[in-house]
């Protein structure tokens, strides 16, 4: 028997010292949150993902009175970005979340659902997905949505 550590790297960092495209797209996030739909949660969600076509596609969460239906802001962006440019890989994606006391102070992280969709996406594109998780603290900045999900279900992709 053996006790393994999995490494997965996180870059904490101040809005100050992002470069100009991410800072825009955190922007982008944080404004894509007031677009929520989220009357049972109060909790409002953006994401802003910019394509390798300098399209930038925002969406937020969508919630629903039969709650599962509702969707996170990150799928809600993701699919959409992927129906709208199917052709076109996802670079670099940003996440807000607003609750009632206002701005997240730590990282929003994403559910375990939308984690899976992000490194599908990755894999379809063949291209890492960079992701920014908004704090007004500390911004986390991964170089790849598989940081978000070690020891993840890629079993269909090795058949
Ligand atoms: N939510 C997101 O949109 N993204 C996340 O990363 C976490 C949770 C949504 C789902 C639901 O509408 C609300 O936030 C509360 O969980």
């Amino acid at each position: 028997m053996q006790e393994k550590q999995l490494r997965i790297n996180v870059i904490a960092s101040n809005f100050d010292e992002l470069n100009e495209i991410e800072r825009q797209l955190l922007i982008k996030a944080k404004e894509a949150a007031q677009s929520s739909y989220a009357p049972y949660s109060k909790f409002h969600v953006g994401a802003a993902v910019l394509l390798e076509n300098g399209e930038v596609i925002q969406g937020s969460n969508q919630e629903n009175v039969a709650y599962p239906s509702g969707l996170c802001a990150e799928r809600v962006t993701m699919f959409y970005a992927n129906s709208k440019f199917p052709d076109v890989a996802p670079k670099m994606l940003a996440i807000a979340a607003l609750s009632q006391e206002g701005f997240l102070h730590n990282p929003i992280s994403p559910c375990g659902s939308c984690r899976q969709v992000l490194l599908e996406t990755e894999m379809r594109y063949g291209k890492n997905i960079e992701v920014l998780l908004f704090g007004t603290d500390v911004i986390y900045k991964l170089k790849s949505s598989k940081d978000l999900l070690p020891l993840a279900f890629e079993k269909l992709h090795n058949l």
